[in-house]
């Protein structure tokens, strides 16, 4: 038997399949054989799929637009491995504070390639910004503005810089992640970023370039982009609009977000109509070009039967914090026998103390028993971002596959790790 991800949900990385084994293959690896090498929980990346993701998102704007980039929002997995990987597959970085920049640089981004964001940032983050040589700094706010001015001359930069704008137009995703609404604590609102383009105007330490907006994550809709882009061109004209990140991805067989190409297609005709063809567009994708580059492979320990079927593994809210931080939904099969019909309505739970670490609610699964491996797909984007160490279980590894090799990039936490901290013993 050999098949391919047709009859798994499109959520796997490309090329996943069940091998004659019977077993899930991700990124040419029976994740039995990864799991008795690597143990669990484990991040499996198909490193293919996320080469692939950003080479479609570098393809459908360069399609459609000449002077262009896409910026890889490193938020969604802040890794060495990850960045060296999309920086090889030549897309710039979008680093939200000093550890992110440090990542990025260390992942080999060039430093003029980077954008500094942050709605918080402090003058030592500002300071290791522009020492590395970040090309443009991202201002979110008048005191953001007037503290990197204050770096930048003693320095004696002069520093090129965007203006986040909050353009008043929220798209239809978890408040906790929708960032595009007139309160949100992001950004300018129109009126202070029309103010604050006549401050900077002739700057002799900040130089404006253009404006941003990032209006929210996850959002299956392409209107509120549209709109957005609209609100951005009653600013005035600019040589450089970034257009941010958000677009969905997809988490269960259910879900079916834009294409790259669609959303690609509906921005830019946008920005050309609004802007002009000949400004510089940058993207910021996060989610849409890691999500689903990722499994997560757990064991499970315990199966316990009361109202419902709880299904327990060995991690949960510490290695994925979306289902319990904005209601996530995610699928579950086990590596074992991934096509067999589920028969048991079951919970999957992590180890951890406190009932709302569930991780997947009301999933069919094939008579699952401790020992068996359970494998959630989409988890690349905010899983290993949102890690924890939630009663001292160490943090999971990350595990590049390809072409039937396996490497870890990432190891796993160790006790001592733990307590590599402490001051005192
Ligand atoms: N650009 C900026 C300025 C951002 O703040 C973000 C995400 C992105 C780009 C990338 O957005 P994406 O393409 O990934 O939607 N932890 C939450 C998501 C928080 C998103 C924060 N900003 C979650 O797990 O859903």
């Amino acid at each position: 038997m050999s098949t391919t991800t047709a009859e798994l949900s499109h959520v796997f990385p490309t090329g996943t399949r069940v091998n004659v084994r019977g077993h899930l293959e991700i990124g040419g690896c029976d994740v039995l054989e990864l799991v008795r090498e690597f143990g669990t929980p484990a991040y499996i990346v198909a490193e293919d799929d996320l080469r692939a993701r950003a080479r479609s998102f570098l393809e459908e704007l360069g399609a459609r637009h000449r002077d262009f980039d896409v910026l890889f929002a490193s938020k969604a997995f802040p890794c060495t491995a990850v960045c060296r990987v999309l920086a090889e597959e030549g897309l710039s970085c979008d680093v939200a504070s000093g550890g992110e920049l440090a990542l990025a640089l260390r992942g080999g981004f060039d430093a003029q390639r980077i954008y500094f964001h942050g709605n918080a940032k402090s003058t030592a983050e500002l300071s290791e910004a522009l020492q590395a040589g970040v090309g443009h700094v991202v201002l979110d706010s008048p005191h953001d503005a007037e503290r990197l001015k204050g770096v930048a001359s003693a320095l004696g930069m002069r520093q090129e810089v965007l203006l986040r704008v909050t353009p008043g137009v929220a798209g239809d995703t978890h408040a906790a992640i929708s960032t595009g609404q007139a309160n949100s604590k992001f950004g300018f609102s129109f009126d202070d970023a029309r103010a604050m383009i006549e401050v900077l105007r002739d700057d002799e330490a900040l130089a404006l370039v253009g404006l941003h907006f990032h209006i929210g994550s996850q959002l299956f809709e392409l209107e509120p982009f549209r709109a957005a882009v609209r609100v951005l061109a009653a600013l005035g004209e600019f040589p450089v609009y970034n257009l941010g990140g958000g677009l969905a991805a997809a988490y269960t067989a259910t879900q079916h977000p834009p294409s790259v190409a669609e959303y690609v297609d509906a921005l830019v005709s946008t920005a050309h109509a609004e802007l002009g063809s000949d400004k510089r567009l940058l993207l910021e994708p996060g989610r849409a070009l890691i999500a689903n580059s990722t499994v997560t492979a757990y064991t499970v320990e315990t199966v316990k039967r009361n109202v419902a079927t709880w299904v327990a593994v060995d991690g949960g809210m510490s290695d994925n914090l979306r289902p319990m931080l904005y209601g996530a939904v995610y699928e579950a099969l086990l590596a074992e026998r991934p096509l067999t019909a589920g028969t048991v309505r079951c919970h999957v739970a992590g180890k951890h103390c406190e009932s709302g670490d569930v991780l997947v609610r009301d999933v069919q699964l094939p008579d699952p028993a401790p020992g068996d491996v359970l494998v959630t797909p989409a988890t690349g984007a905010y899983g290993y971002a949102l890690a924890n160490n939630y009663n001292g279980v160490p943090r999971a590894p990350v595990i590049f596959c390809r072409d039937g090799d396996a490497r870890v990039v990432v190891r796993r936490e160790t006790y001592h790790d733990l307590m590599a901290r402490d001051v005192e013993g």
